[in-house]
């Protein structure tokens, strides 16, 4: 439904270019939140269940006055490609095809993999760049071979090559798993810096750093689900801007996280102090057998322990914030699969300075989870690029609202209330749609 149509709303914005014909998702790593996401299209696609947790299907946006009463759902307001339109394909350095992958991993019940089994027997994975060195408890065999980094990258380039003749615009998506933790060096500082170190095989450009530079330079959106470093350097962000791909954050905020995003700004609202803040988790799949790995859980935990430093700004702050005890653990535990367990012990203080402690056991699915954020961040990005003042900005600040780690414009502090963070989003869309922005003010109703 055009806005038009709706009490007098401004028309849609004209200069984003419409969502038509085919859009290609093409995920790096097949596995559990990989599956999640393609076989939960297809089931709603086909009727069989619904696109819950995701806000490009199901989230609305107010729109003008209050007393307009107008809530249009997103996808009707802005011009986001339709789910039967998205077309998948990916990576894996193992050589099941979807429907094998998924049944693997366990998240879904065998009735709906099996009512979804032809379809997704079809999408087969493209061979993985992948090194061992930056994921260490995983050895796969269908993996591609080169000569230098360089060669990997160029191999990547041409399967986004091949896929964009089969559909119209491509988005790439790491789904895979957490490589270790590495800081930005100086090959990370420019792109010819970096187009240096893939000839010269720098152990500084891990795998999710080739596949990235590959999109980037076909102008390819990227989204990163894991908290990998990635796209957050100079070098990439330049590419970014450079071939009008857009990027954001990293790593889905899913669980715990989310969860801190939510209750960190309540707190803070109400002035209550924090002087601990204890998490702890266990999960057994895939995805927790490689965090077990010391140096792929150190990615995971400076990616989890930023937010509550930025949240509770202890420097404004210091009498309630200045001395919070964070710490996070996270045990593989393979009885409980894809079903995690988190537990986060608060000590807070209140009053006076008097004690208490709040208890949250979150028993989540960590892939039903992070399938609707995969998928929003892959709808998104193509509306970014489809949307001519958003698309050479490089990082999609906006969409910080679906990551652990926001990315932002070099001395910004990353936003990681999720309140402030959900506003932000919205009054993106509304902008970019020439609506007015919503402040939530309310005066002109009191006149
Ligand atoms: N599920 C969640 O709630 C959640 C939240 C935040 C982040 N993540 C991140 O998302 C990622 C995926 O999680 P998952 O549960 O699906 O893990 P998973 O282990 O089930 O799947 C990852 C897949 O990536 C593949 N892979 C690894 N390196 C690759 C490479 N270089 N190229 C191609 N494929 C590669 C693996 O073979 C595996 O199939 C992880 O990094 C995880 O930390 C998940």
């Amino acid at each position: 439904m055009s806005t038009e149509q709706q009490g007098g709303q401004k028309t849609a914005a004209s200069n984003i270019a419409p969502a038509t014909g085919k859009l290609g998702v093409m995920v790096v790593g097949l596995g559990a939140v990989a599956t999640t996401l393609i076989a939960g299209v297809e089931a709603v696609r086909r009727g069989l269940a619904k696109p819950i947790g995701s806000l490009t299907q199901m989230g609305t946006i107010r729109l003008g006055k209050r007393t307009d009463n107008y809530s249009p759902l997103i996808k009707d307001f802005v011009p986001l490609a339709n789910l039967n339109d998205v077309v998948f394909t990916g990576w894996d350095l193992f050589e099941d095809n979807v429907y094998e992958s998924a049944a693997h991993a366990k998240v879904l019940d065998k009735d709906m993999l099996e009512q979804l089994k032809p379809y997704l027997e079809t999408i087969k994975p493209l061979p993985a760049v992948f090194d061992q060195y930056y994921v260490k408890r995983l050895s796969g065999i269908h993996v591609k071979k080169g000569k230098n980094k360089r060669d990997l990258a160029d191999q990547v380039i041409a399967d986004i090559r091949a896929f964009k003749k089969t559909v119209d615009r491509v988005v790439v998506i790491w789904a895979a798993s957490t490589e270790i933790f590495l800081e930005p060096t100086a090959v990370h500082q420019s792109i010819e810096a970096f187009e240096k170190g893939l000839d010269t095989d720098d152990i500084g450009i891990a795998p999710s750093q080739i596949y990235a530079y590959a999109a980037l330079s076909e102008g390819v959106p990227f989204a990163n689900g894991a908290p990998n470093l990635t796209v957050d350097i100079p070098a990439l962000i330049d590419l970014s801007k450079k071939n009008a791909a857009p990027i954001c954050g990293k790593d889905f905020k899913t669980g715990q996280t989310f969860m801190k995003t939510v209750l960190a700004p309540a707190f803070k609202a109400r002035l209550l102090g924090v002087s601990g803040w204890f998490s702890t988790n266990i999960l057994g799949n895939r995805d927790g057998e490689v965090l077990d790995d010391p140096q792929s859980f150190k990615t995971k935990e400076e990616s989890k322990l930023g937010s509550l430093e930025y949240i509770f700004q202890p420097e404004l702050y210091p009498d309630l914030y200045k001395n919070i005890y964070h710490k996070i653990r996270i045990n593989y535990y393979p009885p409980r699969g894809d079903d995690k367990e988190a537990w986060d012990n608060i000590d807070i203080f209140g009053w006076l300075g008097y004690p208490m402690q709040i208890k949250v056991n979150f028993l989540c699915r960590d892939s039903i989870l992070a399938a609707p954020i995969a998928l929003d961040l892959v709808l998104f990005l193509d509306l970014a690029k489809r949307t001519p003042e958003l698309r050479s900005i490089g990082i999609q600040e906006w969409l910080s609202f679906y990551l652990k780690a926001p990315q932002t414009a070099e001395g910004l502090y990353p936003e990681h209330d999720i309140f402030i963070q959900s506003m932000k989003l919205k009054n993106t869309l509304r902008h970019i749609m020439g609506q007015a922005l919503i402040t939530h003010l309310g005066l002109e109703y009191y006149d």
